[in-house]
């Protein structure tokens, strides 16, 4: 008592900046869901500030609440800013879930619980029809399509959301403090749906430290590159970074090529595109581009490119010809939506002049990174290479649903344009894998 008087005091008469015995924080905060690539399962993770137990208490829609109970555990991470916040993240994740069936959850301990939320488990099924929001560089400040991603996501449209790199802008900032608001501003959509990620750019203070410890993807590399399924796709998520940041260890693209590698030659495997035809890959920045930003892509060819088989000049061992089997390819970082026909080495390969997405013959690229942000808008070079099919610079978003083992559809919501929906195709494969470019 007397030590806190005197402090009290002390305070008062030497600043008026009210200072004193700092508030307790063990109300759950940021809570969103991932999806942990086990079947019947889902990761809940969150945020308090002061020590608590990690507990989920959950039950099915229209059954008893909170029937069920799951534990986890919670790991402590020190921002790298000066003040050297601590944070709590908190992980339970829950398994045997019913596919299909929805869950209503809460998180915290017996110190705290949070908001009531709802999920529904993924069907499991490889002929199942998931549906997608995705999007990059989406931030704390100007996150355009926030709203509407809240609202359709509220009202059940999307099973799944990528976020592709570039968060909060920065998380790092303030201490950490953005990070905090903008995984506040999410949760009304994470908290519902898996929230799956990869990293970016403006993740990298501190070794992307907010990026590693604040999400919990499949796997155990942090997040950094993972891979799953849902419905009759493969997904695959990598860094673009481990290229650019190389004082974080020249290591890790060994490591994520070496990972790559094995995982595209897994999932090629005959039996494994049976199930799962369609392989889409996510990551940062984009192979091609054609913005004026004068970012890498136009500036000097893209340094993503080496991750392929694209440019024949390299030596063959470097270059892995699983890359050439994926279909779909879906990027960020330049703030703008631009389609690609089907490329391969610069060169255009469409299926036929009429149908350029019917039976392509190389894959097909996505950029989609106008979700909106402090950075505001890129602009595009007037002049596009032969391989650009459509650019557009509203803010938005764009859908994906992977319908059956031939179709899969995608579109682009424009944000500034009410919601309309600005572009749309169908990629249509009658085959996968090395035979489909034959
Ligand atoms: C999962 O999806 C398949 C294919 O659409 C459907 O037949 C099945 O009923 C779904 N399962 C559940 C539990 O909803
Ligand atoms: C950065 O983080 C990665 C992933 O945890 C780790 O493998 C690497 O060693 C770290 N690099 C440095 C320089 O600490
Ligand atoms: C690919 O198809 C589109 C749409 O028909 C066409 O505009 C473009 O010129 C085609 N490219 C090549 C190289 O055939
Ligand atoms: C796949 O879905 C598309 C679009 O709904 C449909 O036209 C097509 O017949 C389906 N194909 C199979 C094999 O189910
Ligand atoms: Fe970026």
């Amino acid at each position: 008592m007397l030590s806190v008087g005197v402090f009290l005091f002390l305070s008062y008469s030497t600043a008026p900046v009210v200072l004193g015995v700092p508030p307790i924080k063990i109300q759950p905060e940021q809570v969103h869901l991932s999806y942990p690539g086990v079947y019947g399962s889902m990761m809940v993770t969150w945020t308090t500030f002061d020590e608590a137990d990690s507990m989920v208490e959950y039950g099915l829609l229209g059954g008893k609440l909170f029937e069920m109970m799951a534990k986890g555990s919670s790991t402590i991470f020190v921002d790298g800013g000066s003040e050297k916040r601590k944070l709590f993240i908190h992980r339970v994740t829950l398994s045997a879930l019913r596919p299909g069936f929805t869950y209503v959850y809460h998180c915290g301990s017996g110190a705290g619980w949070s908001d009531i939320f709802y999920f529904t488990a993924l069907n499991e099924s490889s002929d199942w029809s998931p549906r997608f929001a995705l999007f990059g560089d989406m931030g704390n400040e100007n996150p355009q399509s926030l709203a509407r991603l809240q609202k359709e996501t509220q009202v059940g449209m999307y099973d799944v959301i990528l976020h592709i790199g570039d968060f909060a802008y920065d998380m790092d900032e303030d201490n950490a403090r953005i990070g905090d608001e903008f995984m506040r501003q999410v949760e009304s959509i994470a908290a519902y749906v898996p929230y799956m990620t990869c990293p970016g750019n403006h993740e990298n203070s501190y070794n992307f430290s907010n990026y590693r410890y604040r999400f919990s993807m499949p796997g155990d590399t942090e997040g950094l590159w993972y891979s799953w399924n849902v419905g009759p796709a493969h997904l695959i998520s990598f860094s673009t970074e481990v290229y650019f940041y190389t004082d974080y260890g020249l290591d890790l693209i060994v490591k994520q090529y070496e990972w790559l590698k094995k995982d595209l030659e897994e999932s090629n495997k005959p039996e494994n595109r049976k199930s799962r035809p369609w392989i889409i890959t996510m990551g940062h920045r984009p192979m091609y581009c054609s913005n004026n930003d004068h970012d890498d892509c136009t500036k000097f060819e893209s340094l993503m490119l080496l991750l392929s088989p694209h440019i024949t000049k390299l030596p063959q061992p470097l270059l892995n010809a699983n890359f050439a089997r994926v279909d779909l390819e879906l990027w960020a970082h330049e703030h703008t939506y631009e389609r690609l026909w089907p490329v391969y080495g610069f060169m255009v390969y469409n299926g036929s002049r009429e149908e350029p997405y019917v039976n392509p013959k190389a894959p097909v690229h996505i950029i989609t990174g106008s979700a909106g942000c402090r950075e505001k808008h890129d602009g595009f070079i007037p002049d596009p290479r032969d391989w650009s099919a459509f650019r557009n610079s509203d803010y938005g978003y764009t859908r994906m649903q992977v319908f059956n083992s031939t179709h899969l559809y995608l579109e682009q919501v424009s944000d500034d344009q009410n919601g309309k929906v600005i572009d749309s195709m169908w990629l249509v494969k009658e085959q996968h894998g090395v035979v489909a470019w034959v």
